[in-house]
């Protein structure tokens, strides 16, 4: 690729502004140095505290964070890189000695002594993530804390205090302490218990909670020495200061601290910058800070280590979310960064995404490219399908007295602007938070679904979808993937057809609950989700409502809602045909149901210290659960007076059994071995008209189908709302799980990163969903088989839940 003369980047113009400009010089190309063509870049809080508060220059680039690709490659490089290679690392972004630094633009200089060979079981964007980390948990817990590195075996062992384990930072210096050989004890939001634990944190501590230290000491014992300070401030220092034990230690920060209490505790301060080699002026930072060449040689060997844990799976990246609109994304990432709303994430942008950028330039990213085409396609790569003789056109559903139409089918045209791919929201709330938390009903407001939390913007690369003409499509397709998943359903064979209102009460048989008390064994293995999430709004310009500490447990996308914690699931999808009656709001019903269902199951979370016993723990019964949210969310609704409804799956895990209820049309599927042994079916009065709980419907959650299903370590787990199961295809399903458990590189599936499933799953349903000709869809076939005449995927909002059995 030829190296154009002019690009885009990111200039820090004045205090607290950057711009995006279209003309910046391309670096050049120092001996030490790669010129590096990025895919995808992260942002860091110091970013904008450099734009805000240390560059004086107006003309440095900002960005830390990079992956992409090597175009040229200088000639005295720390470590070797060759032209093609996918590479990620660190820089020195916002350097008022040397502007060809930083991150934020398409093309750059990268010194390779800090940046790595991106391993093939790391996508682009994974890999964007790991750069300021790396070089961090380098300095502070090996330089400065002195633990013995990973795979040595040498020095001490003992108990380390992460502060800030749900910071970037932090979950990357829990997993290498856990390598180390250390016990890792850290402190979080409640909400990101399940994330540091998932990381290899042996507990973790709510560092609102004002025993927090004395929780910490006596968790410890007493014997607390060690402790990496990603967090800095002033209730930092005092819970560390006071979690470490009677005998003293070591404290290392990565804030200047102003006041350190305790004269028999070591404190040790890094600054990443530092581990690049080079001198630098900052008048923030005292001023002019020699070169110390002994922090880049180390930081040379540390990513050595880093590219071979990484190529391990032995280090994982931190949760991300790619934002929209690439470089100019950034800076709307920066404002996110700046006014504290990302927790527990980190904020990904794709270069490619860039507007206007020059499409003469590629930088889409390899792996996601790659992601792609491991996974076949389900759409014939060309030729309008055959038109269905006596079909007619599907038209919706004539008024009644409440919406009931989940989507329109009379027009392709209604579908949404070409929307884009990646959003992809954190984890939600719900984790076992150790002590009991009341509550109080939602305040209402009808803006408080925008206003309840921040709002992480939407968006992501489009894929392209090959168009090649070719094959005609093969229309009996869907009705033998739904035939032969109905050899794995546990649903009884019905000869009435699943139209019928009645059908599934008939099939349902008596409730599994009362089956499963009596069969119960006595000795039965426990389970958990390793979870993730993934979901997109059909308007990708829509904002995606997240959860804050104090009000909502689930997470809204459109009119989609979910939450997911390590031992239940829901899914909610508020139906869109409400939007056409004055006061109604289906987004808020559905995340009303799916926090009230959320709260339900952390009541259970302290059983020691709660009205509930261990049988309630034991026998929950997700219909109740679902009746329990239903009438709090009514009694929200009515008391506001506004309309809405939705359809809903909540699962739980018990031991090793997973219990469903299931009303509408979403759905839940169960992959074991790469085979499904278990699918819900949708419920509906009549075609594209599910059963819905609302304000005044029919149907109440006594209507919804129960199941239990006994699960296995390694089986998988997803739910999701109609906008996945209507657009992906169920044996497609499995093979998507199969080909991300393949490309884990691993046989064991209890290693699989959920989010990776998700994702892909994701991924599929988008693309699916945004091709009007082409794709062949669930809801296509079901409206053919009614006689209606639909081409293409299904637009709508997409919700997928993973759990990974383990
Ligand atoms: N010296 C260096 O070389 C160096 C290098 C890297 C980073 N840093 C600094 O280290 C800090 C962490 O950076 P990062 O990128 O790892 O962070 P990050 O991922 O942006 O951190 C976000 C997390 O910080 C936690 N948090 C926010 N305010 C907090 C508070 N007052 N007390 C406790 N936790 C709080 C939140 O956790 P919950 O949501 O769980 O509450 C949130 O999830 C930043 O200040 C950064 O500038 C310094």
């Amino acid at each position: 690729m030829t190296v154009p003369t002019q690009q885009y980047s990111i200039v820090a113009r004045t205090k607290g502004v950057a711009q995006l400009v279209p003309d910046a010089l391309i670096p050049k190309l120092r001996d030490d140095c790669v010129l590096v063509r990025t895919q995808a870049v992260a942002v860091n809080p110091t970013d904008w505290k450099h734009i805000d508060y240390v560059t004086q220059s107006g003309k440095a680039r900002p960005g830390c964070d990079y992956a992409g690709i090597v175009e040229e490659v200088g000639a005295n490089l720390s470590r070797p890189f060759k032209k093609g290679d996918r590479i990620a690392g660190f820089l020195h972004g916002t350097n008022d000695d040397n502007f060809d630094d930083g991150a934020f633009a398409e093309y750059i200089a990268a010194k390779t002594g800090v940046a790595m060979h991106v391993p093939d079981n790391l996508s682009i964007e994974e890999a964007a993530t790991m750069g300021v980390g790396i070089s961090t948990v380098g300095q502070g817990l090996y330089q400065s804390l002195q633990l013995p590195l990973p795979g040595t075996n040498s020095g001490a062992t003992g108990t380390i205090l992460i502060y800030g384990g749900s910071t970037a930072t932090g979950t990357l210096a829990i997993q290498y302490a856990k390598l180390s050989g250390w016990k890792v004890v850290t402190t979080c939001s409640p909400r990101n218990f399940d994330l540091v634990k998932s990381f290899g944190a042996d507990a973790a501590f709510d560092y609102n909670d004002p025993h927090c230290a004395k929780n910490i000491a006596e968790y410890t014992s007493n014997q607390l020495t060690h402790v990496f300070d990603c967090i800095g401030s002033a209730e930092a220092v005092m819970i560390c200061a006071n979690s470490i034990g009677p005998q003293g230690g070591k404290y290392s920060t990565l804030l200047k601290i102003k006041d350190w209490p305790r004269a028999d505790v070591e404190v040790l301060y890094t600054l990443a910058y530092t581990g690049i080699g080079e001198p630098f002026t900052k008048a923030a930072y005292g001023g002019h800070i020699e070169a110390r060449p002994e922090d880049y040689e180390f930081q040379i060997k540390f990513w050595d280590l880093a590219e071979k844990l990484i190529r391990e799976g032995k280090i994982k990246p931190h949760q991300h979310i790619i934002g929209q609109d690439g470089l100019k994304g950034v800076l709307d990432g920066i404002n996110l960064l700046r006014e504290g709303k990302v927790s527990g994430a980190k904020l990904v942008y794709r270069v490619a995404d860039t507007p206007n950028i020059s499409t003469t330039r590629s930088h889409s990213s390899a792996a996601s490219d790659r992601t792609v085409s491991q996974i076949p396609r389900l759409f014939s790569p060309g030729g309008r399908r055959p038109r269905v003789s006596g079909a007619k056109r599907c038209t919706g559903h004539p008024a009644t007295s409440q919406p009931h139409s989940r989507t329109s089918v009379s027009s392709t045209s209604s579908r949404g602007p070409s929307s884009e791919l990646g959003y992809r929201p954190p984890s939600p709330p719900g984790s076992k938070d150790g002590h009991r938390r009341q509550r109080p009903p939602l305040g209402f407001n009808e803006d408080s679904v925008a206003t309840a939390a921040a709002a992480l913007v939407a968006g992501g690369s489009q894929l392209a979808v090959p168009q090649t003409s070719g094959r005609s499509v093969d229309l009996s397709w869907g009705l033998r993937t739904r035939q032969q998943q109905r050899r794995y359903m546990s649903m009884p064979a019905v000869a009435t057809p699943p139209n019928s209102p009645d059908w599934f009460k008939k099939a349902q048989g008596p409730s599994i609950f009362e089956i499963f008390e009596k069969s119960q064994p006595t000795t039965r293995r426990t389970f958990q989700f390793a979870h993730a999430a993934s979901a997109m709004p059909k308007n990708p310009k829509r904002r995606v409502a997240l959860e804050t500490a104090d009000e909502f447990l689930s997470v809204q996308v459109g009119e989609d809602a979910y939450f997911v914690r390590s031992d239940a699931m829901g899914v909610a999808d508020g139906v869109g045909g409400w939007s056409q009656y004055k006061g109604a709001n289906p987004a808020l019903y559905s995340r009303k149901l799916m926090h009230y269902a959320s709260a339900e199951f952390e009541k259970l979370d302290d059983i020691l210290d709660s009205d509930y016993s261990i049988d309630d723990y034991n026998n929950v019964d997700p219909r109740e659960v679902m009746q329990q949210s239903y009438d709090q969310t009514n009694a929200d609704m009515a008391a506001a007076k506004i309309l809405g409804s939705t359809t809903a799956i909540v699962a739980v895990l018990r031991d090793d059994e997973l219990r469903i209820a299931n009303l509408g049309d979403c759905g839940v599927m169960i992959v074991r071995n790469d085979e499904p042994i278990f699918r819900s079916e949708e419920q509906q009065h009549s075609f594209n008209f599910p059963y819905q709980l609302g304000t005044g419907s029919r149907d109440s959650p006594k209507d919804a189908q129960t199941f239990s299903v006994k699960i296995q370590e390694d089986d998988i787990v997803i739910l999701g709302s109609d906008g996945m199961f209507d657009n992906v295809f169920d044996d497609d399903i499995v093979e998507i799980i199969r080909s991300v458990v393949q490309s884990s590189g691993t046989r064991n599936r209890t290693s699989v990163d959920p989010q990776k499933i998700s994702d892909a799953l994701l991924r599929r349903a988008r693309e699916v969903a945004e091709d009007s000709r082409y794709a062949s869809s669930p809801f296509q076939t079901r409206a053919i088989q009614e006689g209606m005449y639909y081409q293409g995927g299904k637009m709508d909002d997409v919700t997928v839940l993973a759990g990974v059995i383990r």
